[in-house]
């Protein structure tokens, strides 16, 4: 039975975004890191990018020249999968495709030590699928980052359902002192964070489709009465509607296109135009220079119509992971502030707001839609 310890050898799959990170992370923890992607560039990428995040570091004295030297001394950008056959655990965060990654894990499940950790950063895709391509499925689990990984301190930890406790156990023991705050939870959709949040945004793109509020209108309800740092619109246009939309659509499908998680066709559009928000210039706002942002209408009563519809069909869809055991209420809490900085955790809000305002919304609005969207989850009704 593998006992990690810091003299454990990391190996990160896919010099990406979250890759790249999860190696800095994994090295400024004190391991040694070897750091696959089969793209030349990718690899040359990333460790030019890795040498300036540490520089900017020390320029601005969080760690020393010597930290920075051994950082970067312990990540080997290696071009061979082979030269991973030395690592204890494994990170793959590669494209977010199942086939490639169920080939990978099959080509990791031969050359890797019979006790090497092997885990995915899938966002979406079901843990136990991607551990299916490996003989002893046991070892296998999913660590899922947020980005940038070095700043973000949630992490959920998704054992499949072969996956060993003491696995999940060790997992847990090594992310928590690499100073991240983890959650366990069920291999289901979207796990908590991606499955919990999604009404932020469903929710919003119908209230606007309906024409009851504008796009800065909506932005402005979240911001200025439900505290949140970003609006919806804002937010997905930040995150790229081009990842957004596939996460809801992934979402959906695998919940047996529940109503709950539909995708919006406004946000359909906005990807079919490329409008992928502010990489490509345009999303929800135009971010060319010198076009002024429009105005949102500041009336309190509306913006409390808004900020209550969206922040009851959260709380709902945080009951509904409860009452389904993806995790507990403490972890789900968690998960919310630390991986997508919500003002509060959900349970703790629904308790603020009172569970009965909650439910009344729910019928309220199930009654006026009559759509199974808006059904109020079980636990919640008899918690009021
Ligand atoms: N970007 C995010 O916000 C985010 C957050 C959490 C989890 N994730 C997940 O992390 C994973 C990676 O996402 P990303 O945003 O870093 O992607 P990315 O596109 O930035 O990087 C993926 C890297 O994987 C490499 N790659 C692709 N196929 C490969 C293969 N067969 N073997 C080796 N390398 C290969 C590519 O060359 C690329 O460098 C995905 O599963 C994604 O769902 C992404």
């Amino acid at each position: 039975m593998i006992k990690f310890t810091k003299d454990s050898i990391i190996g990160v799959i896919g010099s990406g975004a979250m890759g790249s990170g999860i190696a800095q992370v994994a090295s400024q923890n004190g391991h040694v890191v070897f750091l696959y992607d089969n793209k030349a560039e990718a690899l040359t990428k990333s460790a030019a990018n890795l040498k300036s995040t540490l520089s900017k570091l020390v320029e601005k004295q969080k760690i020393s020249q010597g930290d920075s030297d051994s950082i970067l001394k312990n990540v080997h950008f290696v071009s061979d999968l082979n030269d991973l056959k030395v690592c204890d655990l494994v990170i793959e965060a590669i494209v977010e495709n199942l086939e490639i990654k169920q080939k990978v894990f099959a080509e990791l499940d031969q050359i890797t030590k019979p006790d090497c950790v092997l885990a995915t950063n899938t966002s979406s895709l079901s843990v136990t699928s991607i551990a299916s391509s490996v003989k002893d499925a046991g070892r296998v689990i999913g660590i899922h980052f947020f980005n940038p990984a070095p700043l973000m301190p949630l992490v959920e930890i998704i054992p499949g359902i072969a996956t060993n406790t003491e696995i999940t156990e060790q997992c847990v023991s090594i992310i928590s002192g690499w100073k991240k705050v983890t959650v366990v939870c069920k291999d289901t959709p979207g796990f908590i964070v991606n499955r919990v949040a999604r009404p932020y945004y469903g929710e919003a793109m119908r209230i606007y489709e309906e024409g009851i509020a504008d796009i800065p209108t909506i932005d402005w309800a979240m911001k200025e009465i439900g505290g949140f740092k970003m609006g919806p619109f804002e937010l997905t246009d930040l995150i790229g509607h081009d990842v957004n939309y596939v996460v809801t659509e992934t979402v959906w499908k695998q919940f047996y296109f529940d109503p709950k998680f539909k995708p919006s066709l406004c946000q359909k559009r906005l990807v079919e135009a490329k409008y992928f928000g502010r990489k490509s210039g345009k999303g929800f706002y135009n971010y060319v220079e010198g076009v002024t942002v429009p105005e949102p209408k500041k009336d309190m009563k509306l913006g409390n119509q808004i900020f209550v519809r969206i922040i009851s069909m959260l709380i709902n869809e945080a009951y509904d992971a409860l009452y389904m055991n993806v995790a507990s209420a403490k972890d789900i809490d968690l998960a919310m502030t630390k991986g997508v900085n919500y003002p509060k955790g959900l349970i703790e809000w629904g308790n603020e707001i009172g569970l009965k305002n909650v439910l009344n919304e729910l019928d309220r609005l199930r009654n006026e839609y009559n759509e199974d969207r808006y059904r109020a989850n079980v636990l919640l009704k008899r918690s009021v």
